[in-house]
């Protein structure tokens, strides 16, 4: 008879401690990879200042630094508006009544996606083309505008813009894994006002384009004071800063630094990889490491080495891109005791339904690394714009945040935070974040009403 035959319960539980070890080595090493300490962020905020003043003077460097050709809205904006928040699947759109005293009044507002649930239709797949993109948003844009009201459009276009105006602004690439053709290197306001033409839309005029970072901080100034960063912690990610005075116009400027191109930060081999099979590798390395379209993935690229290191079952969905949503990371995040909600999103997402307790631990440990890693590089990227506009942390600053991380994954904001005081000890209590709520449709329409009143 086997050794093992004659001890089965000994042999079951030297596999169990065996599995045990394995997984707490697994984990110290992920943790050396992912966990960043001070001083590496701190690293990570002086490559990023420098990429920041590189970028402003135009010389080489990951972070492209675009001029918004607005500054700080004074709240004497006026009149009827619409916005339109187009930064992913799903559009937005605002008709506001802007009063001259930093109120905005939404009069009515609608959503719709641009990919359809029953896939009737795709407007950000490879085979849409701009024409039918655009005539979709001019099409609910006509349909929405109320007759007989002149309205001032103002597009909040959530992607890198190369503007020369506050009304021009040409995409430089895609991000988001958008693929429709025919936009890249156009006019987003031509494109628009074209699409809205061809709809005879003749109410409605566009008056200015501004990225998601810039309506935030417009946003945010309507209600808060020393707002000068503002950034989204959602699907993507980028923020934008103050200029004081911008060395185009001599005047304030928010500067749109796309962020998320940033590439001082540390990879890890499984960044690297999903660099690498992403339809975009070399571009966006910061935001595949942060952002809520890429946290998911990193998590699953991860459990998949832990499969196919036995220290996880197999699961044929582990190959399957975006199988762990936002929504199924923060269950993860936010459960407790014997973790049954890891259960329920691993049985419901992978088919695993065996796991002991400590691989749920395990797995839940994973995402709390790839998590809290997202927040402490945003904090050093923060830091670095802070040490730009203000190197002796002579005054207050505040972040105004938006975007689903920041909003609702489970610690985010406290571990942001926590790594803003970690990095900038002597400031503590001076730099706070908070979140500006669908700042991005609101500061479009302050861009628009800017925009009308200075072309009149
Ligand atoms: C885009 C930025 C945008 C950010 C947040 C990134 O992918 O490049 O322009 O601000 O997403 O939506």
């Amino acid at each position: 008879m086997a050794t093992w035959e004659k001890h089965p319960a000994s042999t079951i539980w030297n596999q169990h401690t065996h599995l045990i070890m394995a997984l707490s080595s697994y984990l110290s090493s992920l943790e050396k990879d992912l966990s960043l300490d001070v001083a590496v962020l701190q690293q990570i905020a002086t490559a990023f200042e420098k990429a920041m003043v590189d970028g402003l003077a135009g010389k080489t460097s990951s972070l492209k630094m675009l001029p918004s050709f607005i500054g700080i809205p004074t709240g004497k904006e006026k009149g009827a508006v619409i916005a339109v928040d187009f930064g992913g699947s799903n559009v937005r759109v605002i008709d506001a009544q802007l009063d001259g005293a930093s109120k905005v009044e939404i009069k009515q507002m609608k959503r719709f996606p641009l990919v359809d649930p029953k896939g009737a239709y795709n407007y950000v797949n490879q085979d849409a083309r701009a024409e039918e993109l655009f005539g979709f948003i001019a099409q609910e844009i006509g349909s929405f505008a109320r007759p007989g009201v002149s309205y001032s459009l103002g597009h909040t276009f959530s992607f890198p813009c190369e503007q020369t105006g506050i009304n021009q602004a040409r995409l430089i690439h895609w991000t988001k894994e958008f693929k429709t053709q025919g936009v890249e290197g156009k006019d987003i306001a031509l494109l628009l006002d074209t699409a809205l033409a061809a709809k005879n839309v003749t109410n409605v005029k566009g008056t200015a384009v501004i990225n998601d970072t810039v309506g935030t901080q417009l946003a945010a100034a309507y209600t808060h004071q020393n707002v000068d960063i503002a950034s989204i912690c959602g699907t993507g990610h980028n923020t934008c800063y103050l200029q004081p005075a911008h060395p185009l116009t001599g005047k304030p400027m928010i500067v749109n630094m796309e962020s998320g191109n940033f590439d001082g930060a540390p990879q890890s081999r499984f960044d690297v990889a999903l660099d690498q099979a992403s339809d975009s590798p070399g571009s966006q390395r910061l935001e595949k490491m942060i952002s809520g379209y890429y946290l998911g993935e990193v998590f699953r690229r991860i459990l998949g080495d832990m499969s196919t290191l036995g220290l996880l079952p197999k699961a044929d969905k582990l190959t399957q891109k975006h199988v762990l949503t936002g929504y199924n990371l923060d269950r993860i995040l936010a459960d407790m005791g014997e973790l049954p909600e890891t259960a329920a999103v691993l049985g419901e997402c992978l088919g695993w339904t065996t796991l002991t307790l400590e691989q749920r631990k395990a797995v839940q440990t994973v995402m709390t690394l790839v998590a809290r890693r997202s927040a402490r590089l945003v904090a050093s990227t923060f830091c670095g714009t802070i040490h730009f506009v203000d190197a002796g942390l002579t005054r207050s600053h505040a972040i105004a945040i938006d975007g689903s991380l920041y909003e609702k994954m489970p610690q985010y904001a406290v571990w942001l935070q926590a790594a803003l005081d970690e990095l900038l000890p002597q400031a503590a209590g001076r730099v706070t974040t908070l979140l500006a709520k669908d700042g991005s449709g609101i500061g479009a329409a302050i861009a628009a009403a800017t925009a009308a009143a200075s072309s009149t």
